[in-house]
């Protein structure tokens, strides 16, 4: 009768052990048991990029990489998509289910609310460098804003928890919008408690004096649906990173700023960033078999394409190209759309493409929205991240409830110099 276990034999000492598997996993220090002497560490797995490592058991996120599916506490993402608010899904992410009428109100109320920053905020934002990158900026005023609240600490305090969970999903908006006017070289613009969420981010982003930005419905609407996209994802880098700076129970503030530096990186959240850059260097759809051609040959990426759990279309991906429809009917159609379009429809039938299951993913169309909607492209990774602040948060509170986690500290193969003495400098040469 087969049984949940694996037996393995050391063939370097012919030592048997047998290992319990549990829900498709074994515990890498099972391994230890096997041993070449008393001396040995003990067998130790080896990861890099952690292509197979599952880092925690997580009830908040659910992808299917072959079936390309992905559900936030179990409701599909098109569902959510299509019926759901960025607040609503940023409670379900944190509570675990949605949210009654009187509970997304009150929810509402408390972000919406408390948006506004401190006013050292603008003198701390205007002290950059006139270009500096927003995602920079942001970066730096995340872990800035933790040092107005102390309390933050506190992170084994659930009522604290609760605060700076709200303090940051209200404020990150306006950091961001804040780092936007600086580049642009505007007046600060407070949030206002008569607009939503997203109509608030909208209206500190694009403001111009003493008129309320009131933005079109719909692109409103696309953008709070492209927040709802980017929320959560697992066990990406970034919250990856989210969850090793929080085990060492760092408060949030500044677990927040180093998952916006992995966030901001070319391979992860700043590829939609380098999709716009991409798709103004091929300048035409008679340039694309030429750049094609040249990725083929090891000559860059197709960035916005591949992922490393989606080996079929990323369902964000699919999401976004409808939104995109949506958006040029008011903004008017944006002519880098045609050459993604066919940037597409040629990967996906090349067999270099197709042999390493390379789809779109969520990046490949979101810039292209972003840049109709009036973004300048250095904010297009902000915007990643004011989304998916709920889900770092959501996933740091997990882990600081869960027994089973402790501080990170991966092992390494040492393969280094063995032990040697030191040579005073007059016998170096
Ligand atoms: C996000 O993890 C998440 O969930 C992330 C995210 C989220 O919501 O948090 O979904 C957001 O980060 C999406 C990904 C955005 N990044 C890009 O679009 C950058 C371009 N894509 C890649 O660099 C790459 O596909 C990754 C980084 C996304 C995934 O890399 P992997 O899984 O480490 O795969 P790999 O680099 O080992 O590539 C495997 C093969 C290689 O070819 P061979 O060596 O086998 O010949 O596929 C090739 C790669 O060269 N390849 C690509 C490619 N991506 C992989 N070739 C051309 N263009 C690409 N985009």
């Amino acid at each position: 009768m087969s049984s949940d276990t694996l037996s393995i034999t050391d063939n370097r000492t012919n030592k048997a052990i047998e290992i319990p598997i549990d829900r498709g996993t074994v515990r890498a220090t099972d391994l230890r048991q096997l041993k070449t002497d008393e001396y040995d560490f003990g067998l130790i797995t080896y990861d890099p990029g952690y292509m197979n490592t599952g880092s925690c058991r997580s009830r908040i996120t659910f992808i299917d990489g072959d079936q390309g599916i992905l559900r936030y506490r179990g409701y599909p993402i098109e569902q959510l998509a299509e019926d759901s608010t960025h607040l609503e899904c940023s409670w379900l992410l944190l509570n675990g289910e949605l949210p009654t009428r009187s509970s997304l109100t009150s929810w509402e109320n408390q972000i919406v609310g408390n948006m506004a920053v401190n006013e050292a905020f603008k003198p701390f934002m205007s002290s950059f460098w006139h270009d500096a990158h927003p995602m920079g900026m942001v970066q730096a005023a995340l872990a800035a804003l933790g040092t107005f609240h102390p309390s933050a600490k506190k992170v084994h305090d659930r009522e604290e928890r609760q605060i700076h969970i709200r303090n940051l999903i209200a404020q990150v908006p306006t950091l961001a919008a804040y780092a936007y006017r600086h580049n642009a070289g505007l007046p600060y613009v407070g949030p206002d408690s008569m607009l939503s969420y997203t109509g608030n981010f909208l209206n500190m982003m694009f403001s111009r004096g003493e008129t309320r930005h009131r933005p079109h419905q719909v692109l409103e609407r696309a953008l709070d649906v492209l927040f709802i996209l980017h929320a959560d994802h697992e066990q990406n880098c970034s919250t990856s990173t989210m969850r090793m700076v929080g085990s060492a129970m760092t408060d949030p503030y500044a677990a927040l700023s180093a998952a916006s530096a992995a966030l901001y990186g070319p391979l992860h959240g700043g590829a939609n960033e380098a999709v716009l850059t991409m798709l103004r260097e091929i300048g035409n759809k008679e340039n694309i078999p030429e750049f094609i051609k040249g990725v083929k040959a090891g000559q860059g990426r197709l960035m916005g394409f591949g992922h490393r759990v989606y080996k079929n279309y990323d369902p964000r991906a699919r999401i976004v190209k409808r939104c995109a429809d949506e958006v040029f009917e008011v903004t008017g159609r944006n002519p880098l759309i045609e050459i993604a379009s066919e940037l597409e429809r040629i990967a996906l039938e090349d067999e270099y493409f197709i042999r390493r299951k390379l789809y779109p993913n969520v990046d490949f169309y979101s810039g292209v929205i972003y840049e109709a909607m009036g973004f300048p492209t250095e904010m297009f990774t902000v915007l990643f991240a004011v989304a998916r602040t709920v889900g770092w948060l959501a996933q740091w509170e997990e882990l600081l409830c869960d027994s089973d986690q402790k501080i990170a500290r991966p092992r390494q193969i040492y393969e280094g110099e063995e032990i040697r003495d030191y040579v005073p400098m007059e016998k170096r040469h």
